[in-house]
């Protein structure tokens, strides 16, 4: 969600803020800021729209401060406007503070400094906290003293940095909920709330648990809790170039990311298929395979795009392994009270690994003694380090809000734990291998996809003026028009729906038209016929039909406006290959409305807010 990133040593802190800003703002970037102290006192500088624009209007004042923090803001409480951007300052202007998450009791807390005599300029809940911190400052506390006293007084969620005139040695940092790393570099330290902003400059890094509080300087750092008990962190050492944060060339992150499909994909099987047995080995479960595989039940919990992937899991799961399996989406799984005991296994499936509901459901799910599985990208990340085991996709950074090789390492990474719990269930050594080879070629197959690009941006082109979409599959080709339909409404803004398609003629049928394209995923499966039919159903009625369908699939040319054809895999796996045209018929047609497709409106990267 919003980026925060600082700096303390011999350098200009300025630049770097500034580069650590433009490296986060895929996940927040409505508005950006800047706080440093120089020999006149604490400035901000900050402004609505995006960092390069805040960028260019301080580049006139050479700025130099060997001091700073940074934010781009996604807006939660207050409009998206220059007042409400971060830092924000004390009503002294000397203590500047940026703030990710929300404080749940900020307006009984506005309500109790107003009557104390603080007024207020913005309509955020971070202009109370700093205020708040500004209490204890005036009974003569410390820094780090006051932010401590001052959220032991808050409900909420937040991952904060604060710099005070009077301290001008320190960066003070603090983590509930919303992550805060600490980058050790040689005398220098700087803070950020995703290792992205750090890596120009250091791979050694410090997470912040929750309910902790450090102290930067720009030769040591220290760490206590939020009950002023002494800690000892260790420092880990992060993977990760600077290439890989970059466009390489693409005019977006998110073509990129598609075109990179073939490799993320390779990675995520890398070193875990073994041909040989039949089977997989994966490192990240290791003890726990037994467990998993009697477990009672399986349930899958996640958000968006990762629930898509979900949904795919269920069908492989239970077709493959005979688990029972139930899908459910992490923000209403934490708000029942689920029914789990420890025969219990629950899947957590995150890109970010940070990831607000996501994060909740897996808490509630440890409590009740379920066995919890992360499966994350982002090494380090919250959910990753929460989970008891999991297994990392390695699909590499992906910068695009919109998720597209996370979806498919998720795919495959949830195709080899279905492998592993066949194997030990009673799937034939024979069978284990034919879907072992059929993931093997995967990577090829989706290149022979991507290399249709330019083709597919010419259908993109006939499709770029409609107002709705319609998606519809069946079987494992459901979760595919589900995310086709999102990829699609997220950064077009067309209104899309995905279907299963026979439940087309329950309601949505209505809507069929000349003016509505339907899209159908229609691989040679076992259910290709029924599909047909469905598609003469839309037919009949004048409906614009795209198909996306097997090469040896030549029925199907004949009655739709488009096929975009793909090559053939096993039915479980059809869903790797299934989502590549619809992530490219998504970004050709916002591409073609002119749209922003790596930054779209009221979106961010990585929700961590609930
Ligand atoms: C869609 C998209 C979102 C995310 C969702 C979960 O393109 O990116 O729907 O999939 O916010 O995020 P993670 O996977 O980081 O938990």
């Amino acid at each position: 969600m919003c980026g925060i990133v600082g700096y303390i040593g011999n350098k200009n802190s300025v630049p770097i803020i500034i580069e650590g800003l433009k490296r986060l703002e895929y996940r927040g970037y409505d508005s950006a800021g800047v706080g440093i102290l120089e020999d006149k006192g604490a400035e901000v500088y900050k402004r609505e729209g995006k960092v390069s624009e805040l960028e260019s209007e301080i580049a006139s004042l050479n700025l130099d401060s060997k001091i700073g923090i940074g934010h781009t803001r996604w807006a939660t409480h207050g409009v998206p406007n220059t007042v409400n951007a971060h830092p924000h300052f004390n009503n002294d202007k000397t203590l500047l503070v940026i703030h990710n998450g929300i404080i749940e009791n900020y307006s009984v807390l506005k309500k109790s400094l107003k009557a104390e005599g603080y007024e207020f300029v913005s309509d955020t809940d971070t202009e109370v906290l700093v205020n708040l911190i500004d209490t204890f400052l005036k009974k003569g506390k410390c820094l780090l003293e006051s932010v401590r006293l001052a959220l032991a007084k808050v409900d909420g969620t937040y991952g904060i940095a604060a710099i005070y005139k009077e301290e001008p040695d320190k960066i003070v940092v603090a983590r509930k909920g919303s992550p805060l790393v600490i980058g050790v570099g040689d005398n220098e330290n700087l803070i950020a709330s995703d290792v992205n902003a750090l890596i120009a400059h250091t791979n050694r890094v410090v997470y912040l648990e929750d309910n902790e509080i450090a102290e930067i300087y720009q030769d040591k750092f220290s760490v206590k809790t939020l009950l002023d008990e002494e800690l000892k962190k260790s420092i880990e050492e992060v993977d990760g170039t600077i290439e890989e944060l970059t466009k390489g060339g693409y005019p977006h992150f998110m073509l990129k990311e598609i075109m990179e499909q073939p490799e993320s994909i390779r990675n995520s099987m890398r070193g875990r298929v073994v041909l040989k047995e039949g089977s997989v080995k994966l490192g990240g479960l290791h003890g726990y395979e037994e467990r998993l595989a009697n477990s009672k039940r399986i349930i899958i919990c996640a958000c968006g795009t990762s629930w898509h992937a979900g949904l795919v899991a269920e069908y492989m799961i239970e077709q493959y392994a005979g688990i029972p399996v139930e899908v459910e989406y992490a923000s209403e799984f934490r708000y029942r009270n689920p029914i789990l005991s420890n025969e219990d296994t629950v899947i957590f499936i995150s890109q970010s690994g940070e990831t607000a509901d996501t994060l909740a459901a897996l808490k509630e799910a440890k409590r009740k003694g379920a066995l919890c599985v992360g499966i994350v990208n982002v090494v380090g990340s919250t959910i990753a380090r929460e989970s008891h085991t999991g297994v990392y996709i390695h699909a590499g950074p992906e910068i695009g809000v919109a998720s597209t090789k996370a979806f498919t390492s998720q795919l495959i990474v949830l195709s080899l734990i279905t492998l592993l719990l066949a194997r030990k269930k009673n799937m034939s050594f024979v069978e284990g291998k034919e879907i072992a080879e059929a993931i093997l070629e995967l990577p090829d197959k989706v290149q022979e996809i991507l290399n249709q690009n330019d083709m597919i941006e010419l259908v993109a082109e006939k499709f770029v003026k409609a107002n709705n979409f319609l998606y519809l599959g069946r079987g494992y080709q459901f979760p595919v028009a589900l995310e086709g339909a999102l990829k699609l409404k997220e950064i077009s803004y067309i209104h899309a729906e995905g279907y299963p398609a026979a439940e087309m003629k329950h309601g949505p049928i209505a809507l069929i038209d000349e003016k509505m394209p339907v899209v159908f995923i229609a691989p040679s499966d076992s259910v290709y016929e029924k599909v047909i039919s469905n598609i003469e159903e839309v037919k009949a009625r004048g409906g614009r039909i795209l198909a996306i369908a097997n090469d040896d699939n030549g029925k199907i040319d004949e009655l739709v406006e488009h096929t975009i054809k793909i090559p053939s895999t096993l039915p479980m796996l059809m869903p790797v290959l299934s989502v590549i045209p619809l992530q490219l018929l998504a970004y050709h047609i916002a591409v073609k409305k002119g749209l922003n497709v790596d930054q779209p409106r009221n979106l961010a990267k990585s929700v961590t807010v609930e």
